[in-house]
């Protein structure tokens, strides 16, 4: 239990009266010493606390490794193609992903750059361990810099921090409690800022991002705290053990990209997602990973991926979107 760090939420609580649960979303996963993804104590996978489409194998790397591949072939095969990925955790991801770069399109490897976008010095050494053996394929900048190429994020947006629209974060003697708010709130400016920070430094390419959560129409306020593999009944339990995840407004990214010069390319689920990159592209060789990945009750629907981009020619669909719907409607646009 972390006890120092429900003693800092309490102190400030009673200090200053209800707060945002974004701000409480904050200390509870981004303290500086006790989140729970600052401290190093987050675990995804098997002894873990979730399962991730990456935890799931290598194949997850290998599918998007070859959708990588493709774009860098729309984008011209440019020579210094960076692919940018936030949230990378302990970099598995980036190592599957290179792995699968060098041995299947050793060209588009050659032309690759992997640039690592990570805030805390804890994962940024794991990852460079993972890392070893493409030391001189992958740099770790401080923020975001000017790049053409891709900016992936798998289940990025969802762990940050947002707010419920009409609640704030109390104290009931001890015990943390929800209490209406005096004013609304806006809901997810961690997120919007976040794409505007993308949008200014994307020069040319694709922004692809894997997550969950709903179109503006059937739009809910999901917030849902797990640890070892448990769903939580509150994110005022196991606070700084737990981790917490918000189910994200799609439209809301799309139209605030749009807005920022983006354009919307495609969305879609995950099953018809990576179906069109196994249709056009790899040949997949793990079933019960792809059964995992793909199946509309384990991880097939309950991912989306929206693509956006800028200045590149989409005519065809990139091999992810052969068999998206539209877009703009899917969006309820
Ligand atoms: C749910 S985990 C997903 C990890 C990994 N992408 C996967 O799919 O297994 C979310 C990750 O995003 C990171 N994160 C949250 N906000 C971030 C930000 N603004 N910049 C970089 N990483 C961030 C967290 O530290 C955490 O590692």
């Amino acid at each position: 239990m972390q006890t120092q760090l429900i003693q800092i939420i309490r102190d400030k609580i009673r200090a200053h009266g209800p707060q945002p649960f974004a701000w409480f979303i904050q200390q509870a996963l981004y303290h500086p010493a006790h989140g729970y993804y600052s401290s190093g104590r987050a675990r995804i996978g098997r002894d873990g606390d979730y399962f991730t489409n990456v935890s799931v194998g290598p194949l997850f790397g290998r599918l998007l490794a070859a959708q990588f591949a493709q774009m860098w072939k729309r984008l011209g095969k440019i020579d210094n193609f960076i692919l940018v990925e936030e949230g990378a955790h302990d970099g598995q991801f980036a190592r599957d992903v290179l792995e699968a770069a060098r041995r299947d399109a050793p060209d588009f490897f050659a032309d690759l750059r992997y640039r690592i976008i990570e805030p805390f010095r804890v994962w940024q050494d794991r990852q460079r361990q993972t890392l070893g053996d493409f030391q001189e394929k992958v740099e770790w900048p401080n923020e975001l810099a000017p790049f053409t190429g891709v900016h992936f994020s798998n289940e990025l947006l969802d762990a940050m921090p947002i707010n419920f629209r009409n609640k704030l974060v109390d104290l009931a003697s001890d015990q943390f409690v929800f209490v209406d708010s005096p004013a609304e709130q806006i809901t997810n400016q961690s997120q919007l800022d976040w794409i505007d920070k993308v949008a200014a430094n994307l020069q040319r390419g694709f922004v692809l991002i894997i997550d969950y959560g709903f179109a503006r129409n059937e739009f809910r306020e999901v917030v849902q705290a797990r640890a070892q593999h448990r769903h939580l009944d509150s994110p005022f339990e196991q606070i700084g053990d737990a981790d917490i995840t918000a189910h994200i407004n799609w439209t809301d990214i799309a139209e605030r990209a749009e807005a920022k010069g983006l354009r919307v390319a495609g969305f879609t689920d995950q099953h018809h997602f990576l179906t069109g990159i196994i249709s056009d592209l790899v040949a997949p060789d793990s079933p019960r990973a792809l059964q995992t990945l793909l199946h509309p009750e384990m991880l097939g629907r309950v991912f989306q991926v929206l693509l956006l981009n800028k200045d590149v020619d989409l005519a065809p669909p990139l091999a992810g979107f052969k068999f998206a719907r539209d877009a703009q409607s899917l969006l309820n646009r």
